[in-house]
């Protein structure tokens, strides 16, 4: 993303602030309007749920110029959202209600260039977050595999210990 584009999100992001709670209302609303089969996945209270969402996307959008100090916390999200039953494809269905939120509540504000600089972040955040899904699904697929005489270790890439010893 260029200097320009995350100038141009942040300051954008920043007229949404006010209206941050309408704007989550009117997200959830399109994205279960464009595939209904997504809403039972959501067991919570839509309000603080919705409250969520803002707050995530804020310090994302905080973030841009310094993604290092985000990126971690980004991944971690797209490990939990594994649990949340959402797959690679709810991305895409999620990036296009999120960018028609953005449309309605900026009005004249939503130029070309506003809507590319919002494509581009949540193209990235979406990436990181299916990304760390997808290397944590692998993981979780290692660790089941049965284990052989061969493994002469009981720890997986992240040291968590997958087939404790057996005490002797
Ligand atoms: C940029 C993309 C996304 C962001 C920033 C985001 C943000 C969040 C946040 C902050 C939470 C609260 C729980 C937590 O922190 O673990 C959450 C929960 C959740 N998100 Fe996302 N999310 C994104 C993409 C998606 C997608 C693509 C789906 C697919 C439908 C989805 C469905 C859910 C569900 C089902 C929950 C749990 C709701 C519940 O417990 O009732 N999210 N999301």
């Amino acid at each position: 993303m260029t200097p320009q584009q995350i100038q141009l999100v942040q300051s954008t992001f920043n007229l949404v602030r006010p209206i941050a709670s309408a704007a989550a209302d009117l997200f959830y609303q399109r994205l279960f309007e464009l595939d209904p089969s997504l809403r039972p996945l959501f067991t919570g209270d839509m309000k603080k749920q919705g409250a969520m969402l803002m707050s995530a996307i804020s310090m994302a959008v905080n973030g841009l110029d310094r993604p290092d100090s985000i990126i971690p916390a980004v991944q971690g999200l797209g490990r939990r959202h594994v649990a949340y039953g959402v797959q690679a494809e709810h991305y895409t269905t999620v990036g296009a209600a999120l960018l028609w939120t953005l449309e309605q509540g900026l009005g004249e504000a939503f130029t070309p260039e506003v809507k590319e600089a919002w494509t581009a972040t949540y193209t990235l955040l979406a990436t990181v977050m299916q990304d760390a899904a997808a290397e944590s699904m692998s993981l979780a697929q290692n660790s089941t595999r049965p284990q052989t005489q061969d493994d002469n270790q009981s720890q997986n890439r992240l040291g968590h210990e997958v087939f404790p010893r057996a005490h002797e």
